[in-house]
């Protein structure tokens, strides 16, 4: 297990657009390993390569606990509905704000394996596609909050942050 440094908001490389992944190499395996335990440790329920400082097309999302899932060179092919609620991101820690995005999408990417997939998400899995897929894009959700970020622990005053 290997965790990796979370770039947080102010770091450029949270601004630069992603590159597609050719191939699969034994590198680019240890970062997807590395990216998970880095989700997993940092109680995230998704991850970009961006945000370990790696410009790839990749993010990892599990928003269950048990719904681990790799995106390699993810595409947005359906956006449609909309929900409106709060969110946070590793690179912001501390903070959530209420963006609206789309409820239900269509993703199309590759697995770890580069075999394709496609899949349908709602509600919060939809939201972390949309997410995560923006900061392959070199965009953090504070790009698109209403309003003013909140401190997590005036959004959930029991919980220790
Ligand atoms: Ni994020």
């Amino acid at each position: 297990m290997a965790l990796r440094k979370i770039r947080e908001m102010g770091d450029e490389v949270l601004t630069k657009r992603c590159k597609e992944v050719t191939a699969m190499t034994p590198r680019t395996r240890i970062l997807i390993d590395d990216m998970i335990d880095t989700m997993y440790e940092a109680n995230g329920v998704g991850l970009a390569a961006s945000q370990v400082g790696v410009l790839k097309r990749i993010f990892v999302i599990d928003t269950t606990g048990e719904d681990l899932r790799v995106f390699i060179n993810p595409e947005i092919v359906t956006m449609d509905g909309e929900q409106t609620g709060y969110e946070g991101c590793l690179s912001v820690p501390g903070k959530s704000g209420v963006v609206t995005r789309a409820n239900h999408v269509i993703v199309k990417a590759l697995d770890e394996n580069m075999k394709p997939f496609e899949l349908e998400a709602t509600e919060l899995l939809a939201r972390a596609i949309q997410h995560e897929n923006d900061h392959l894009d070199g965009h953090v959700y504070v790009e698109k909050v209403e309003g003013d970020l909140v401190n997590n622990s005036d959004l959930h005053p029991q919980e220790e942050e």
